[in-house]
């Protein structure tokens, strides 16, 4: 198969790490909000509420709130065909359950798409990316609550029908399968535990609710605009056997399970054995009301996003069946410690596509390292274009040899942002430098890295020259 001409090359952001603003034309808070910045290896404290004397990273993040125009000029300079971005849900319904949308929040995003398209550049929106508004949360119990399904579906149906024409392809909720990979689903689906829940019950149960939420805007985008293509959205974890050993190979698929979960549930509209199996394992269950068999097998997606950044390995343990660990003795590591594998990206688009046959979009890719500015102010970032190139160079093998049909790549952070797992500036991934510190000191100017023409050269051979 030939690299389809049309391919969506491009860069992805979210609103809580990119746009600043917080509390600009009337937003409400997010989850993201009230998180402080940490570093690696430490995590992230979370508050309830903004307390003075406290640095919050998505505050001003690195404002694209007021730069977009400036930025978007310069991913049209890279010859951009996509750019990825969230809208973020409370600055459209401020607390999440009001009837009514905040029109300064819509006409914003209006300013964002009509820029966009000004250099025919098409927009690809993530509808959550970890701004779930946090009235919702601790008003409502956050995604626990059913109560949440109708206030999504509510914030899908209005974007949807204001950007009708504007925004095409969609995506729902952010690596949703993460919700039962992390110990507590705070990005994902706004979870702290209580004491006394059970664990994996409520990761059940906020899935399930999120996975009818996901059917239901399908349903709707679907009925507003037949032209929409609205996808899931998944961390693909590309994972190896430790040895040939069976039990390692057992434990390997046991380790993708919890992924396939999702992607089960949400492209085949039912819970598959390997879903009820998962459940078993996880010693819980999933209450289906009436309705929701029908709205799951109604509302399956269009495609398969998904963010690829490393693999890892699976072994059998004697206590239990399996266990996952980074360590691969074949492959190098990031400054995050992050295993550098663009074969395992090879791997994922072969094993999607073999398994559900829809078309993937690699929505997120990237390296996350510390930049330096030399002293002629300019930034030497060959690693980054080693990295990406590396990865670029097994997405075409996959189109090219295997023939998985992909529909774009869209690295992640074209420009510096926010790091979701850390809060840090230092860990840049962009093209685009932004002057700014941990501690949220700089000017916030923007300045191109030797990578920024890097990836321009490689959108113009539409992926040949990396
Ligand atoms: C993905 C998220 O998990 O990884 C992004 O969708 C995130 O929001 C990205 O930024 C990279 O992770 P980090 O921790 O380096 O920002």
């Amino acid at each position: 198969m030939e690299m389809p001409k049309k391919f969506l090359w491009g860069g992805a952001t979210a609103a809580n790490q990119y746009e600043g603003a917080y509390q600009t034309d009337g937003k409400g808070l997010s989850i993201a909000d009230v998180e402080k910045g940490a570093r690696h290896g430490v995590p992230r404290e979370i508050h309830t509420q903004v307390m003075e004397g406290n640095y919050y990273p998505s505050h001003e993040a690195v404002d694209f709130y007021h730069h977009y125009k400036e930025d978007i000029a310069l991913f049209a300079e890279m010859g951009f065909k996509c750019f990825r971005m969230s809208i973020n849900w409370p600055r459209i319904f401020p607390q999440g359950d009001e009837l009514q949308p905040n029109e300064a929040g819509l006409a914003f995003y209006d300013r964002v798409f009509d820029e966009l398209h000004r250099y025919g550049i098409e927009p690809v929106v993530t509808l959550s990316h970890y701004e779930t508004p946090l009235y919702l949360v601790q008003h409502y119990g956050s995604w626990r609550n059913r109560a949440l399904i109708d206030f999504f579906a509510r914030y899908c149906e209005t974007v949807f029908r204001r950007y009708k024409g504007k925004v095409r392809y969609w995506m729902t909720f952010n690596e949703i399968n993460e919700t039962m990979n992390q110990s507590e689903p705070y990005h994902q689906a706004g979870v702290l535990f209580a004491e006394g829940e059970e664990h994996n019950a409520v990761k059940a149960l906020v899935s399930h609710n999120m996975f009818l939420a996901s059917a239901k805007a399908v349903q709707i985008g679907h009925a507003v605009d037949p032209e929409n293509k609205i996808g899931c959205m998944i961390q693909y974890p590309t994972t190896y056997p430790r040895t040939c050993a069976p039990k390692d190979v057992l434990a390997q698929r046991f380790q993708m399970m919890p992924n396939y979960y999702y992607t089960d549930v949400m492209c085949r509209g039912h819970y598959t054995s390997l879903c009820t199996a998962q459940l078993r394992r996880m010693g819980t269950s999933v209450e289906m009301q009436p309705g929701d068999a029908e709205l799951l097998a109604a509302g399956t997606v269009d495609y398969i996003a998904f963010s690829y950044y490393f693999s890892s390995v699976a072994r059998a343990t004697e206590d239990t069946d399996c266990c996952v660990e980074r360590s691969n003795p074949y492959l190098q590591r990031t400054d995050w410690d992050w295993p550098i594998d663009p074969d395992g990206l090879r791997i994922a688009l072969n094993e999607l596509y073999d398994r559900y046959e829809l078309p993937l979009f690699v929505v997120e890719n990237g390296l996350g390292a510390i930049d330096t500015v030399e002293p002629d102010g300019s930034i030497q970032d060959d690693y980054r274009i080693r990295f990406l190139g590396s990865h670029i160079d097994a997405l075409r093998q996959a189109i090219e040899l295997d023939d998985v049909p992909v529909i774009g790549y869209t690295c992640w952070g074209p420009i510096d942002i926010i790091s979701v797992g850390t809060g840090e500036m230092r860990k840049r991934y962009g093209f685009i430098y932004v002057d700014k510190k941990d501690d949220g000191s700089g000017t916030l100017a923007r300045k191109k890295k030797k990578s920024f023409a890097w990836y321009k050269k490689v959108i113009a051979s539409n992926g040949a020259d990396t």
